[in-house]
C-alpha cells in the first residue's frame, strides 16, 4: 500500500526526501513526485501547488498515475478560530470551500452536485495525525525556535494540537476585517472553522470521489491578520519544515498497513 504525502510547502517536501530509502524521482503533470520508503512504508512525496485547482490535479494525479491508498496532507494555515495560535497544529475534521457561493442555485458554500457544504476526513486515519500532532507539539515546547505569544517567550512555550473544521480558497487572508467578516458570516451559518488555507478542501473533494482516505494537518503560520503576509514567510523558513517532518514521521510510524 502506497502512501501519499502532499505537502504544501517546497521546504517541507524536501526535508521528507532526506528521509527517503531507495528514493526516485519522477515528473508527471509537470510536477516532480518522488517514490521510495519512509519508515519501512512505500511513500509518494507531492507538492500541492498552491490554491485548489493545483492541489486538486496533484491529488488525481497521486491517484489515478501512482495508486495511492491514502492521502496524508501538511502544510501552514491562518488561524481563526478562538485560542488558535501560531505554533498551533490544527488537524482537520472535515473540509469547506469559503469561496464556494453558487446562490441562489444552491445554498451558499454547497458543492453543486454534493448535496452538503462540508467534506468529512478520514476518521481513523485523522485520529493518528492527532495523535502525532500532539506530540508534535508538546515536544516543540522550546525547540524549533517557537516561542509562546501568550508568555512574552519567557516561560516554557504552550502549543496546541486542535481538531475540528478548515476552510479552503483561492485567497490569502491577510487583513483582520476579511478575518472576521469571514468567521462571523461562517459562524452564523453553523460552521465553526478553525483555520483557513488554500489547498485542503479541494484535494478532500477529490478523495471523497475517488473513495480515498484523507488526512490534513495544518501548523498555524499567522492569524490571518494585518501582519499575516509578514509572519508567513518567517514561520516558513523557520518552523513548519521541522514540524511537518515530525508529525509525518510519527504518524508513518503508528500506521498498520
Ligand atoms: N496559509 C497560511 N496562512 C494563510 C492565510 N492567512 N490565508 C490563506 N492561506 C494561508
Amino acid at each position: 500500500m502506497t502512501t501519499a504525502i502532499l505537502s504544501a510547502l517546497p521546504e517541507e517536501q524536501s526535508s521528507l526526501v532526506q528521509h527517503l530509502a531507495h528514493p526516485q524521482r519522477l515528473m508527471h503533470a509537470g510536477r516532480a513526485f518522488w517514490l521510495g520508503d519512509l519508515h519501512g512504508r512505500r511513500v509518494v512525496l507531492a507538492l500541492s501547488g498552491i490554491g485548489k485547482v493545483a492541489a486538486a490535479t496533484t491529488a488525481t494525479a497521486l491517484i489515478e498515475r501512482f495508486g495511492v491508498a491514502r492521502i496524508v496532507f501538511t502544510g501552514v494555515a491562518g488561524g481563526v478560530g478562538d485560542g488558535v495560535q501560531v505554533g498551533d497544529v490544527v488537524v482537520a475534521q472535515d473540509y469547506l470551500q469559503h469561496d464556494m457561493d453558487a446562490s441562489p442555485l444552491f445554498p451558499r458554500w454547497e458543492v453543486p452536485g454534493y448535496a452538503r457544504s462540508r467534506l468529512v476526513c478520514d476518521v481513523a486515519l485523522s485520529a493518528l495525525l492527532l495523535g502525532a500532532a500532539t506530540a508534535c507539539v508538546s515536544s516543540a515546547s522550546g525547540q524549533f525556535g517557537l516561542k509562546s505569544s501568550a508568555q512574552g517567550g519567557s516561560e516554557a512555550p504552550l502549543h496546541r494540537a486542535h481538531h475540528g473544521l478548515i476552510a479552503s480558497g483561492d485567497r490569502f487572508v491577510s487583513s483582520a476585517d476579511e478575518c472576521v467578516r469571514l468567521r462571523t458570516t461562517l459562524h452564523d451559518a453553523g460552521h465553526d472553522v478553525l483555520a483557513v488555507e488554500m489547498e485542503g478542501a479541494a484535494v478532500a473533494q477529490v478523495c471523497h470521489d475517488y473513495g480515498i482516505p484523507f488526512a490534513a494537518a495544518r501548523t498555524i503560520s499567522d492569524r490571518a491578520d494585518d501582519t499575516a503576509h509578514v509572519d508567513f514567510p518567517l514561520f516558513v523558513q523557520t518552523v513548519a519544515s521541522r514540524y511537518a517532518e515530525h508529525m509525518v514521521l510519527a504518524f508513518l510510524q503508528k500506521l498498520s498497513n
